[in-house]
């Protein structure tokens, strides 16, 4: 654990009231922890947007096993992608409908674009893709 400093901040009333409201609601115990996570949530969008660094994290795909080669793209794909994707949970939400959620690894831009792709095939009724990071670099 690094050590821990204290710094000033000049910042004008209104925008401190506004980041007050705003930790507020979302529960924080100070402002100093709130401060730590958006200075974080910035720092793993960065690392992101750069590309070439190693990412972790999931891909969640809803779609209607009915539709006709749907399964087989979605399995292809996988396959061709092993080396990116750790694990994958299959749940049946009902007597047509799947949820299929892959844990991914790799470089940020080749996860931005197994997602894009398995999003795009044909009968995938909705995908998401969270992106987070290996935290080594994260005090
Ligand atoms: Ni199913």
């Amino acid at each position: 654990m690094s050590e821990v400093v204290r710094f000033g901040v000049s910042i004008p009333q209104e925008l401190l009231n506004t980041f007050n409201r705003l930790i507020a609601r979302k529960g924080y115990a100070n402002r100093s922890e709130a401060l730590r996570d958006m200075i974080r949530s910035h720092l793993v969008a960065e690392e992101w947007e750069l590309g070439a660094r190693p990412v972790i994290g999931t891909i969640t795909l809803v779609y209607s096993h009915g539709t006709r080669e749907l399964e087989q793209a979605l399995t292809k794909m996988q396959h061709d992608w092993c080396r990116h994707i750790l694990s994958a949970l299959h749940i049946h939400l009902d007597k047509h409908n799947c949820l299929e959620v892959l844990v991914v690894k790799g470089k940020s831009r080749e996860i931005r674009s197994l997602a894009d792709r398995l999003i795009a095939v044909r009968g995938v009724k909705h995908g998401e893709m969270s992106m987070t990071t290996l935290g080594k670099d994260l005090v």
